[in-house]
């Protein structure tokens, strides 16, 4: 039921349930202004919409103007024009420039589901394209920010709530992982979310989710109870593994192109003590560093409190390695990093944190405001092709040596056997991963750099990187077709790098609750069911 609410002492909504809601399958003469009725939405009351012939092209500058209009009728102060502060908020605080230039015609901020609703029909409506953010760390151009269309900023809908039981966290998508730890930690609990403050909940957990305790629960996106979704009809569906459970799979990896999330319904773990931190490695230690993190990934069900993650790059003209070794228990020197810590270190900053204070600490190594890309790819994990590649890395960094502000890093971490083995339960995930070849080597670059001038660059040295990784790996018939989706660039195809088999699966699924493909079509960005944002 809704709160009407009286603008200009006419009442655009009402209490109201949707009569549409018999079935949760869309039909083929599935009428959205009637939908927007029963949403409680006076659409004749509109005023933008009364000199508005129906749909035009998709986002033209007339269709955002009167779907802007009609949200800011609606809605009030939940929509910021250009030139505002709840505008120049939304655009300035993004992880990377790339985002923050892009030029929205308005930002909405729901604060409820149906609002999310109202939002997506609107632009069905209008034709007006929209984007949805939760923590804005998505890197490239237009992945949660749309051009000239409708911005859905979450931020107002940030709720952390539990069950009755305490074994599920009802997560907004207005969260990072910060405010969701925060909030759980006084219950001494935790869920399986991100590593650093800043991450939010919703790109997070849609795209897999790999978290501190991973070797012991499995990803993020293997650990959730429900999703509450905004289906592209604007009814809002419960899906579990036994409510729409192929949505439910589809979910679990399929990012933004089955519905916007407003609920993650994630199953809680007791809160960690935890112990870890960067040790620091000179070029000399390199393979001694590598072998430590192969034997640590091979040893993961051996002793699942330990996560690691080991970042090659060059400061100063001098090559570091910086290995992330994270201890899921107070316990400083484990065994299983005995080998990592017996290697002399030219800096350690491990000592004892909560979860809260870990992802605070790993903020700072990640700053705003820096052109950005991140581009991974997967092998079979393997120690004499990781030496090669750490040596292939350096020799072709010289090629942006002189790019200005440019930062290359190459980090390796380990998709290891026990978080594979997660990957099946609960009916399994869209990922196209399993646990019969071993562990999987996920490796990604992560580059910032100062100038625009400068991107294409970057992406080329990235991509004929990967080139000549990938074509030593296919001939050692160590390739593995994996495209993480969180880490993923534009010029990646994370579905297709799932498998033909989820690929398609994903696209039917997405016909059967989205026939009129509006989450593909009216929300162009980020990674789609039918190939990568860009081309080189
Ligand atoms: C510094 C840093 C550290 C990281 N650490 C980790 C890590 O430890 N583990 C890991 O696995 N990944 C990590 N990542 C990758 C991270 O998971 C992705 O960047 C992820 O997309 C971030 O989610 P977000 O909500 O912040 O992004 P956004 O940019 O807000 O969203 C990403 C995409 O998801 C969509 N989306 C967001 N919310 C919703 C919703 N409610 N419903 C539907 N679609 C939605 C958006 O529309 C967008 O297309 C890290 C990234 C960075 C930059
Ligand atoms: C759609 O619904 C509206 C509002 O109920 C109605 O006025 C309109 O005639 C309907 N359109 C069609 C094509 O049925
Ligand atoms: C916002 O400001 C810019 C620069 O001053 C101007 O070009 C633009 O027209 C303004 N937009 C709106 C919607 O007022
Ligand atoms: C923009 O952010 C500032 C600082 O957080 C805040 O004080 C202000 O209220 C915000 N403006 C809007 C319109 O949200
Ligand atoms: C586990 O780690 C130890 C060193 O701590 C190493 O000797 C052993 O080979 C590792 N096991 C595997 C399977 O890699
Ligand atoms: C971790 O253990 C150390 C030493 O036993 C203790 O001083 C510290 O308070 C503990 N820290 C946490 C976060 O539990
Ligand atoms: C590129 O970056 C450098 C150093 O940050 C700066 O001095 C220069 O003005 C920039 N060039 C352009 C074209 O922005």
């Amino acid at each position: 039921m809704y709160i009407s609410t009286v603008l200009g002492g006419l009442s655009v909504l009402s209490g109201a349930t949707l009569a549409y809601a018999s079935s949760a399958v869309e039909p083929s003469n599935f009428n959205v202004t009637a939908a927007l009725e029963d949403l409680g939405i006076d659409v004749a009351a509109i005023p933008a919409l009364k000199s508005f012939n129906g749909a035009q092209a998709r986002s033209t500058d007339k269709a955002c103007a009167v779907a802007c209009s009609s949200l800011s009728f609606i809605f009030n102060s939940k929509v910021s024009a250009q030139n505002t502060t709840g505008y120049s908020n939304f655009t300035d605080s993004f992880w990377s420039v790339q985002q923050e230039e892009v030029q929205p015609h308005c930002i909405f901020r729901p604060t409820k589901n149906t609002d999310v609703s109202a939002a997506v029909l609107l632009s069905r409506l209008t034709g007006c394209e929209f984007a949805a953010r939760s923590g804005g760390h998505a890197a490239f151009t237009g992945a949660s920010s749309s051009p000239g269309g409708i911005s859905i900023w979450f931020k107002d809908m940030n709720a952390v709530t539990l069950n009755k039981d305490k074994s599920v966290a009802s997560i907004e998508p207005g969260n990072n992982w910060l405010s969701v730890y925060s909030a759980l930690q006084p219950y001494g609990l935790a869920t399986i979310g991100g590593r650093a403050a800043s991450i939010g909940v919703g790109g997070f957990v849609l795209g897999g989710g790999i978290s501190y305790h991973s070797n012991l629960y499995g990803w993020s996106c293997d650990n959730v109870e429900s999703f509450e979704v905004v289906a592209a009809s604007g009814l809002i569906l419960t899906v579990s593994e036994t409510s729409y459970p192929d949505l439910y799979w589809a979910l679990r990896g399929g990012g933004n192109n089955f519905g916007l999330v407003t609920k993650y319904n994630l199953y809680t773990i007791p809160a960690p003590e935890m112990y870890g931190g960067s040790r620091t490695f000179i070029q000399t230690y390199f393979p001694q560093a590598i072998n430590a993190f192969i034997n640590v990934a091979n040893n993961a069900s051996v002793d699942p409190h330990a996560q690691q993650y080991i970042a090659f790059l060059r400061t100063q003209g001098t090559n570091l390695a910086s290995a992330e070794l994270t201890y899921t228990q107070n316990v400083s020197n484990p065994q299983i990093f005995k080998q990592y810590r017996s290697i002399p270190a030219v800096a350690d900053t491990s000592s004892p944190k909560t979860l809260v204070e870990y992802v605070k600490y790993l903020e700072t190594e990640n700053p705003f405001h820096l052109r950005e890309v991140y581009w991974p790819v997967a092998v079979k994990l393997d120690e004499k092709f990781s030496n090669w590649v750490v040596d292939t890395f350096y020799s072709m960094i010289s090629q942006v040596e002189d790019v200005p502000g440019a930062q290359p890093v190459i980090i390796f971490q380990a998709i290891t056997e026990p978080m594979l083995k997660k990957m099946s339960d609960f009916g399994g995930n869209a990922l196209g991963l399993d646990a019969s070849n071993g562990a999987v080597q996920l490796m990604h670059i992560s580059c910032w750099w100062s100038n625009e001038s400068d991107d294409a660059t970057i992406y080329a040295f990235v991509n004929s990187f990967w080139e000549t990784v990938l074509a030593e790996a296919k001939s050692q018939g160590i390739f593995n077709e994996f495209v993480y989706m969180n880490y993923a660039s534009l010029y990646q195809d994370p579905i297709s790098g799932y498998g033909a088999t989820n690929k398609a699966l994903l696209q039917k699924i997405a016909k059967k609750y989205d026939p009129q493909a509006v989450y593909q079509t009216l929300q162009p960005g980020y990674f789609k069911l039918d190939g990568a944002p860009a081309t080189l």
